[in-house]
């Protein structure tokens, strides 16, 4: 049997990628989602992966949902944190709401991820923790105080889960994507989508599948001296 693995924001997007594969690679997959069931439904029906629905951004919904995914599948081994959300503004428009409805899906939605695992995770002496952070949470970005915020946030997380995971077995890295083709990416007004492309120098906005890879890696018992890492995959737009 495979290992049981959790793509939080599993269904749509990048997660959908990685949730498709982690199954090709063999892992019993369970992708969560917040809200758009049809999409859920489609992405059950094509792919065959199961998906639970449950808000990250709170503790309890996580945690019930998380049991729900371990009694149903088995103990969780890799937990991919993926599920985000953005509210750009300028920052003296930036509203008290556009900040925490960013902060408490992107960062505290990746405490509440794995949290709830973490013990167990010890106990059985393996855990693999990766978390999509962001390009943009490496640099900043114009318009996005909250967001890039989170994707720093997220990288804090990483640093010192990987120090308290390696004596137990557990490794703790990020992915940081560059631009994406995603509805996230897609959502950005058309012209400053075309000049943010104009700054990669790869030249066009990276696929999803390309993230995934990544997160397979990270995710393979191959990979276990590897801890506290980023993985940029950016087509070159921006150097650590
Ligand atoms: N860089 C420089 N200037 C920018 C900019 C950017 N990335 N984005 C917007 N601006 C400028 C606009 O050109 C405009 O300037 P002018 O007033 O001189 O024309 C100004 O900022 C916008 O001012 P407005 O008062 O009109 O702003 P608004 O309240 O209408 O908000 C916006 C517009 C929501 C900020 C919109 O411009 C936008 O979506 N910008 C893109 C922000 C962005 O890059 N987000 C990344 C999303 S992808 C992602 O997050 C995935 C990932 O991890 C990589």
């Amino acid at each position: 049997m495979g290992r049981v693995a959790l793509v939080t924001g599993g269904s749509r997007g990048i997660g959908k990628a990685i949730s498709k594969k982690l199954k090709a690679d063999g892992y019993i997959v369970a992708a969560t989602y917040a809200g758009n069931d049809d999409a859920a439904a489609n992405f059950s029906e094509t792919t065959g992966i199961k998906t639970y629905k449950w808000n990250v951004a709170n503790y309890e919904s996580s945690k019930v949902g998380i049991a729900q995914v371990e009694a149903e599948l088995g103990p969780i081994e890799v937990v991919v944190a993926n599920a985000g959300i953005t509210r750009d503004a300028p920052f003296h428009k930036m509203t008290p709401e556009q900040w925490h409805d960013v902060i408490d899906t992107n960062l505290t939605g990746v405490f509440n991820t794995i949290h709830p695992i973490w013990p167990g995770m010890r106990e059985r002496k393996f855990g693999r923790f990766i978390v999509i952070s962001s390009i943009n949470g490496q640099k900043g970005q114009f318009a996005q105080v909250n967001y890039a915020a989170t994707k720093s946030g997220d990288l804090g997380i990483v640093k010192s889960l990987a120090q308290e995971g390696a004596r137990v077995g557990i490794t703790a890295n990020a992915v940081c994507p560059g631009y994406i083709g995603t509805e996230m990416v897609l959502a950005v007004p058309e012209k400053i989508r075309e000049s943010i492309i104009g700054q990669i120098p790869a030249g066009r906005l990276g696929e999803p599948e390309e993230i995934a890879r990544c997160v397979a890696f990270l995710a393979s018992d191959d990979s276990g001296f590897i801890n506290g890492s980023t993985i940029s995959a950016n087509g070159a737009q921006f150097f650590v």
